[in-house]
């Protein structure tokens, strides 16, 4: 049996929830029927990334298989925030878990709209802060400098009374003093790691980029051993729980993670392959926890 877990001040039933944009609850619902909901993979439902204003994404092609995971450059199509509150959130709100909703600006006033919005939503349990977006400035992503993430996490922390949860890039010199900064300005959890940005070159030899957008961002099982990695470093230098992502796709991958110093653990490009990879992974960490129980 799984054990309830106490997160941020929420009561979830076990440990493991989705990585954000990997597993859309609306479409699943509408492809497997209510069966998905009954029996909902997820301990908490995690959002895909909403901006401000509505994102087209970027131009194809958008995948590229690699030879242990994806490389994606979806570039995070969305409704916007009010398509958000009014299309998705409600049918979002109806899902039997605590509701994340995760969030990304390019500025930090972007940010503060996008935070006072959804903290005025009851349906909400928490919020992620989606750090990944590059500063048009030095084109480095947002969240790699520590200086300018605490800036940032300062600036928004007062706008919300729901857990804040700062979602890390892996595309940074040093993650864990980037969490060290997040915790310092009063993110109440981490979580990590984002995609690793990663180049696809075309199949027709040419050396051009095959995806669209030029670079994409590399997930599945070729990220485990770094997000490990990064995971590990940010638990010891952090109070605050940390949630890791990154290949899992087992009970075991989800052990490793929590033994890292995981609270909880997101199942992402995993449930691309199977919909139901998020109960398949809580099932198999519960038959390593309780080995006689599962038998
Ligand atoms: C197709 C795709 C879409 C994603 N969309 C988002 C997103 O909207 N917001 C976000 O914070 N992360 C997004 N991610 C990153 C995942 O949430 C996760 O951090 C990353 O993929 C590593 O986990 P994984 O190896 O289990 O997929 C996306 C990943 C993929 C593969």
């Amino acid at each position: 049996m799984s054990e309830a877990v106490r997160f941020c001040g929420l009561e979830l039933d076990h440990r493991v929830i989705n990585a954000s944009g990997t597993f859309d609850a609306i479409a699943a619902q509408r492809v497997f029927g209510d069966e998905i909901v009954l029996r909902f993979p997820f301990a908490a439902f995690v959002s895909k990334t909403i901006t401000l204003e509505p994102r087209a994404g970027n131009p194809p092609p958008r995948l590229y298989e690699a030879p242990a995971g994806m490389i994606n450059s979806i570039g995070l199509p969305n409704r916007g925030l009010l398509g958000y509150l009014e299309h998705d959130l409600p049918q979002l709100a109806a899902l039997p878990v605590p509701l994340v909703t995760n969030v990304m600006g390019s500025t930090a006033d972007e940010v503060a709209r996008l935070v006072e919005a959804i903290d005025a939503r009851a349906e909400v349990a928490a919020i992620e802060l989606n750090v990944s977006c590059p500063n048009v400035e030095t084109g480095l992503d947002l969240g790699a400098d520590p200086r300018l993430l605490g800036r940032l996490v300062d600036e928004v922390r007062p706008l919300t009374g729901k857990p804040l949860i700062v979602k890390l890039t892996p595309n940074t010199a040093d993650v864990a003093a980037v969490a060290q900064a997040a915790e310092a300005a009063g993110a109440d959890a981490v979580s990590l790691i984002n995609t690793l940005r990663a180049f696809a070159a075309h199949p027709d030899g040419s050396g051009r980029a095959w995806l669209g957008a030029g670079t994409g961002g590399l997930s599945g099982p070729a990220v485990r051993a770094v997000a490990l990695a990064q995971i590990a470093a940010v638990s010891a230098r952090v109070e605050i729980p940390v949630v890791g992502m990154g290949g899992i796709a087992s009970g075991r991958h989800a052990r490793q993670a929590i033994d890292a110093g995981a609270t909880l653990v997101a199942v992402g490009t995993e449930s691309f392959r199977d919909p139901l990879a998020g109960e398949r992974v809580r099932l198999g960490l519960d038959a390593l926890e309780h080995p006689r129980a599962a038998r």
